[in-house]
């Protein structure tokens, strides 16, 4: 990271640095791109998880020779790809070019010998490295550099927003900030190849696969790492293959139901975890749930954990939302400020309660998108219409088809700026007939509510339910005040203020400190007018900048 002080003296060396870390890092995508073809989510799936197939994780000495490290390592075969990073001590993250290598490298290890306590052997992709002569350093032994995995301070993000050059330069900044990298979503798929393998000690075949943000391209760094285990594919392909008049099946046991099924495999892998997986710790089986989980700690990848299992539509879903977010540049980097802006004012929570979530988030996001004239994004029902045969998906009874091939959607002729875009959200939202209408991004246009939670956001692919019924009507309102607040100030901005005099947080910045109300600036301003004329011009700005909006959405 560049150390503020630097940031703080200058500006324009900053803006020069950054556009030429942007240059340098080429799989660092800044979200200002332009649409480029890219790769379906399962192509992607299949590479990533192939890759971490040949991966291992190894835990170093503080100060090693990297040259030294990786020569040792090639004797098992040669590496495609290495990097370094800090948790509980300094690991390696190695990528072999072959799958064998990394038999090789387990056939060169042994089972420590411990002092007084007693290990249980387990034969895993995480290693030890011990140097044989730790009081002996040899010159090349130094720091490694390490990636970085954790997301920058606040104090780091508002310096980098308030040095930006205009408000969608902000939402670009934030992005490419906050977006997991390249190393980052390696370490994701290593470790659920990791938990796979222990997974595997029981049901040889099965498949661990990660979802949500880790994989749908809204994650940010120090998300959770959402998993599931997929058993689906276990002795399907053994099927039909044989000739003749007999059918053989496996002797299985039967339980009432699939849910018990679920709960009773989890309850053993959770056990696994517990009992025998290297750096699973804290292990919590969460099994009377609406959908089973066992949650951990992954120490070495610093990764919180949350495995299920039979989890398909939440891997369609998350398809889904990579092809939103891939279509066009704006919503990832829309998504991410809201998602920044929620968590500022304590919207969202890494406690599960009655908040808003961030996938919630995103759905709105993505339906907004759908509303704009001409649409941003194409609703759910039209990407059913652009699918063709192979595309066809139904699980579990519920229709999932949609175009995978990001190349048959036409991209939008909307060039709405993302500070339009963010103003225009919060109006949107702030002024949203929640009383009465749900979200739905199938249809791209609100449906009257079919029942009475708060807020109501339609599952896309299991339509009965509702994603955020989890959500207080005092959580809504929060959400609502706070939307309205901040399209104000950023009406505000645009009359207050030119842009040259930007001493005190701006733009995207001023709506992400602590507490907008209580905020210096705004109270300033607040005490300007009184209370009622201020509510007034507030709203005929609302009024004046959008009139479909006023029109379709009937406030509150
Ligand atoms: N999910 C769902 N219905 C919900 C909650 C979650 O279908 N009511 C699915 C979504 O596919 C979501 C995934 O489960 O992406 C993981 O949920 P969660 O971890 O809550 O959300 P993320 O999208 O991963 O976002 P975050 O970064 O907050 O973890
Ligand atoms: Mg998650």
């Amino acid at each position: 990271l560049r150390p503020i002080h630097r940031l703080l003296s200058c500006p324009r060396t900053v803006a020069a640095e950054i556009k030429r870390e942007e240059q340098s890092s080429g799989s660092v995508e800044t979200g200002s791109e332009g649409r480029t073809p890219k790769k379906t989510f399962s192509e992607v799936q299949k590479e990533r998880r192939e890759q971490a197939q040949r991966t291992v994780l190894i835990h170093c000495p503080n100060k090693i020779s990297v040259k030294k490290f990786l020569k040792y390592l090639s004797q098992h075969g040669p590496i495609n790809n290495h990097f370094f990073y800090e948790s509980f001590g300094l690991y390696a993250v190695v990528e072999f070019c072959q799958k064998e290598s990394v038999t090789s490298l387990q056939n060169g290890t042994r089972t420590p010998s411990m002092g007084t306590e007693a290990a249980i052997p387990f034969r895993s992709r995480v290693f030890n490295l011990k140097t044989k002569n730790p009081s002996n350093p040899t010159s090349e032994q130094s720091r490694v550099q390490c990636s970085i995995h954790a997301p920058p301070s606040s104090k780091k993000l508002l310096e980098l927003l308030c040095y930006a050059e205009s408000i969608d330069d902000q939402l670009n900044t934030l992005l490419k900030e906050l977006q997991l990298t390249e190393e980052n979503t390696k370490l994701r798929y290593l470790t659920c190849s990791l938990i796979e393998d222990i997974a595997a000690a029981y049901f040889l075949d099965c498949t661990v696969r990660p979802f949500g943000s880790s994989v749908n391209s809204f994650g940010k760094l120090g998300c959770d790492l959402d998993m599931f285990l997929d058993l689906d594919e276990i002795g399907k392909f053994s099927a039909n293959k044989t000739s003749g008049n007999f059918l053989m099946e496996f002797q299985v046991k039967n339980v009432p139901s699939e849910r018990i099924a679920t709960q009773k495999i989890l309850s053993v892998i959770g056990e696994c975890l517990d009992h025998f997986g290297p750096g699973c710790v804290g292990v919590q089986k969460i099994l009377n749930a609406r959908c089973p989980l066992v949650r951990f700690s992954h120490q070495a990848s610093g990764f919180q954990c949350d495995l299920t299992t039979n989890n398909r539509i939440a891997l369609k879903s998350s398809e889904l939302l990579y092809i939103y977010g891939a279509l066009d540049s704006r919503v990832r980097a829309l998504v991410f400020s809201i998602r920044c802006w929620a968590r500022a004012h304590s919207l969202t929570s890494s406690i599960p309660g009655s908040w808003i979530t961030n996938f919630s988030l995103t759905m709105m996001v993505i339906f907004f998108l759908q509303r704009r004239s001409p649409p941003i994004l194409p609703t759910l029902d039209s990407l059913k219409t652009l699918a063709d045969a192979e595309d066809k998906c139904v699980i579990e009874g519920h229709n999932c088809t949609f175009v995978r091939d990001l190349n048959k959607i036409k991209p939008s002729g909307n060039t709405e700026t993302l500070e339009l875009l963010l103003k225009e959200f919060f109006e949107y939202f702030g002024n949203f007939a929640f009383n009465k209408n749900s979200i739905n991004i199938r249809q791209g246009r609100e449906q009257n509510k079919p029942e009475s939670s708060p807020l109501h956001i339609q599952n896309p692919f299991e339509t009965s339910l509702n994603i955020s019924k989890n959500v207080s009507q005092s959580q809504l309102q929060k959400f609502v005040d706070l939307a309205r607040e901040s399209a104000w100030i950023l009406n505000q901005e645009d009359k207050d203020r030119p842009s040259s005099s930007r001493s005190q947080p701006w733009g995207l910045a001023a709506l992400l400190m602590p507490s907008v109300v209580n905020s210096a600036s705004l109270a300033k301003r607040v005490r300007k007018k009184p209370a009622s004329e201020r509510i007034k011009s507030l709203l005929e700005s609302i009024k004046s900048s959008s009139p479909e909006n006023a029109t379709s959405t009937n406030g509150k």
